[in-house]
């Protein structure tokens, strides 16, 4: 991992790239009017996507733990409007974070994080839910 060119903590100024894009979407089957968390949002790649295909008026809810990937996805997913919420917030404060914005159930979420490439052979995991659904690949 250490020679890992994707390292984003070798290479903090990486471009993130948004991996397994329309096969986690699909998964989550996007359709206007629903109610969707990425809870890990990155540079809103997934979250982009999904607000593309739940137009005109599914809502997603966009959590990330760094203040940078929060302002990355601020700035992306501007012209999505209210459409798109985005607070900063560790994915363990989901209950307290959806509370406080009045919502008691959602469509579907998603959630995709980096792991070590020697434990998964792969630099990346991701997992979509969709009501009891649940797909991983790592
Ligand atoms: C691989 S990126 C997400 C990619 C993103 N879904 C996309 O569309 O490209 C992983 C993100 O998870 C965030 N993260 C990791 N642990 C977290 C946690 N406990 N709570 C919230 N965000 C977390 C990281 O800050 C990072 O921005």
């Amino acid at each position: 991992m250490a020679d890992d060119p994707q390292s984003e903590i070798r290479n903090p100024k990486l471009e993130h790239v948004t991996v397994l894009l329309h096969e986690a979407v699909d998964l989550l089957a996007p359709r206007p009017r629903g109610v969707y968390l990425d809870g890990t949002m990155g540079g809103g790649g997934h979250a982009e996507e999904i607000l593309k295909r739940s137009a005109p008026d599914g809502i997603v809810i966009g959590l990330d733990q760094d203040a940078d990937a929060v302002a990355r996805s601020r700035e992306r997913l501007a012209p999505y409007g209210k459409r798109i919420v985005i607070r900063q917030a560790n994915f363990r404060d989901i209950a307290e974070v959806l509370s406080g914005l009045g919502i008691d159930a959602l469509t579907a979420s998603c959630w995709t994080w980096a792991c070590r490439g020697s434990i998964s052979g792969t630099p990346s995991a991701v997992s979509a839910s969709r009501r009891r659904g649940l797909w991983t690949c790592g």
